[in-house]
């Protein structure tokens, strides 16, 4: 096999074979293949694309690239969730005890945030003592006997996909559902689901910015899953504005509890609940859908979906107290009110520009060596549709420092109100399955 021929039949729109792709990425990762070659073959998958076959093989491919996690110890089917990122999407903290209390195994590796605000594992370093370093044994064990443990990424998972990531960024050919389908994919699988939902987000703050670019890709991955004997669902969900009120770590930690006792924001409380009844579903803890929602709502109104997350926090060594007094949280100094200029409606909050303002207070990182600040961040006090009167208060920054006048003006220019009165948009914009 040489690359050439390669690269000339997918220039020619014919359909590599499994083994084909194969020899391309393992010979890339070792680095036999140049890049230069494999950029040629990213540019004629761009224009021609890739057939479902294709997709699946190039997914398992990049996902046997380098380690694999075995979750076969752990009893049950381990359903993972993955969203495609937004700003101030405190899912995870939320849906983790939530799916655990009703019997979903939570065997989660995540990783840390870069930009807007921190990840899983940042935004779980807020609680004092919590370790997301544990030996591997212990991690099963933890699921198995309380039915969720999160802990940090560790071995060298997907290498293939981290070099082409990188590849693809400066050859302008990241834009490629195809691309960006199997990249998603091959991560998860090789993090060990036995069964995916994903969030798939669009709107201003999200990667896809419409609802059709957003089912493409939905579908895409939802057709690998399924093709490599992983059930796979998705939902299209709203990311025109952050998530919830809370964008920062520590305050992410407090609207999770918050929504866990049933008094969180109405967006991130549905959006648990449709994402995890789905978990629920593919875990075969419920029969349909509507039986899998009644039992999450049942297990919030019980306390028991609070009570999973104390459990969990203190077997990884962190205060639990914290859950019955969230000022025990990080806390920033200065509370600081960005008043509204005029009367009218909340028209958009932009929210990929909320998310760099909270980053620049320190929720996030700018570059990979950046350190967060856990206590600051943005709290928001309107929605869009929500009326404001002058002088009243937008959102709360926490801050550590006094001078955040950049961050204000950046908050002005991201928050737009209307004369006339607007609609909250629709959060959950489809349903995709195979
Ligand atoms: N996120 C990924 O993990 N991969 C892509 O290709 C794009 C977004
Ligand atoms: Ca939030």
């Amino acid at each position: 096999m040489r690359m050439v021929d390669l690269i000339e039949k997918k220039r020619d729109n014919q359909e590599l074979s499994t083994a084909e792709i194969q020899y391309i990425i393992e010979r890339y990762t070792t680095g036999e293949i140049p890049d230069y070659q494999m950029s040629a073959l990213l540019m004629a998958i761009y224009f021609n694309g890739m057939t479902e076959q294709e997709r699946a093989d190039l997914t398992m491919a990049m996902m046997k690239s380098g380690d694999t996690i075995d979750l076969s110890a752990i009893e049950g089917i381990k359903v993972d969730k993955h969203s495609t990122g937004g700003v101030g999407d405190t899912t995870t903290l939320v849906l983790g005890p939530l799916v655990a209390a009703v019997g979903v195994p939570v065997a989660k590796m995540s990783g840390r945030g870069l930009g807007h605000t921190g990840g899983t594992i940042d935004k779980l370093e807020a609680v004092k003592g919590f370790s997301v370093e544990i030996p591997k044994e212990e991690f099963i064990d933890l699921v198995n006997k309380n039915k969720i443990s999160v802990i940090g990424q560790t071995g060298n998972l997907t290498p293939a996909d981290k070099k082409l990531y990188a590849l693809r960024d400066v050859t302008a050919t990241v834009d490629s559902i195809p691309l960006i389908a199997s990249s998603i994919m091959s991560k998860k699988l090789a993090a060990g689901a036995d069964a995916i939902v994903l969030d798939v987000k669009t709107g201003a703050g999200a990667f896809m910015k419409t609802p059709e670019d957003a089912e493409k890709l939905a579908q895409a991955m939802v057709n690998i899953g399924n093709n490599v004997g992983r059930n796979t669902m998705a939902i299209i969900s709203d990311m025109s504005q952050p998530l919830g009120f809370a964008i920062g770590n520590a305050l992410e930690v407090k609207e999770a509890i918050d929504t866990l006792k049933g008094e969180g924001p109405e967006d991130l409380a549905e959006l648990c609940l449709t994402l995890g009844s789905y978990m629920v579903l593919l875990a075969k803890k419920a029969a349909t859908l509507e039986e899998a929602r009644s039992a999450l709502k049942e297990i919030i109104a019980n306390g028991k979906a609070l009570e999973t997350f104390k459990l969990f926090l203190e077997s990884q060594g962190g205060d639990a107290s914290l859950v019955d007094d969230p000022s025990k949280l990080p806390q920033a100094t200065y509370k600081i009110e960005l008043p509204a200029k005029k009367d009218g409606y909340v028209k958009e909050l932009i929210a990929d520009e909320i998310g760099t303002a909270a980053m620049k207070l320190g929720a996030g990182r700018e570059t990979k060596e950046s350190v967060i600040d856990l206590a600051v961040g943005l709290v928001l006090n309107k929605k869009i549709g929500d009326t404001v009167k002058a002088g009243e208060s937008l959102l709360t920054i926490h801050s550590n420092t006094e001078q955040v006048d950049d961050v204000k003006e950046m908050l002005y220019n991201s928050i737009i109100i209307s004369d006339e009165h607007v609609e909250a948009p629709t959060l959950i914009h489809s349903h995709i399955s195979k």
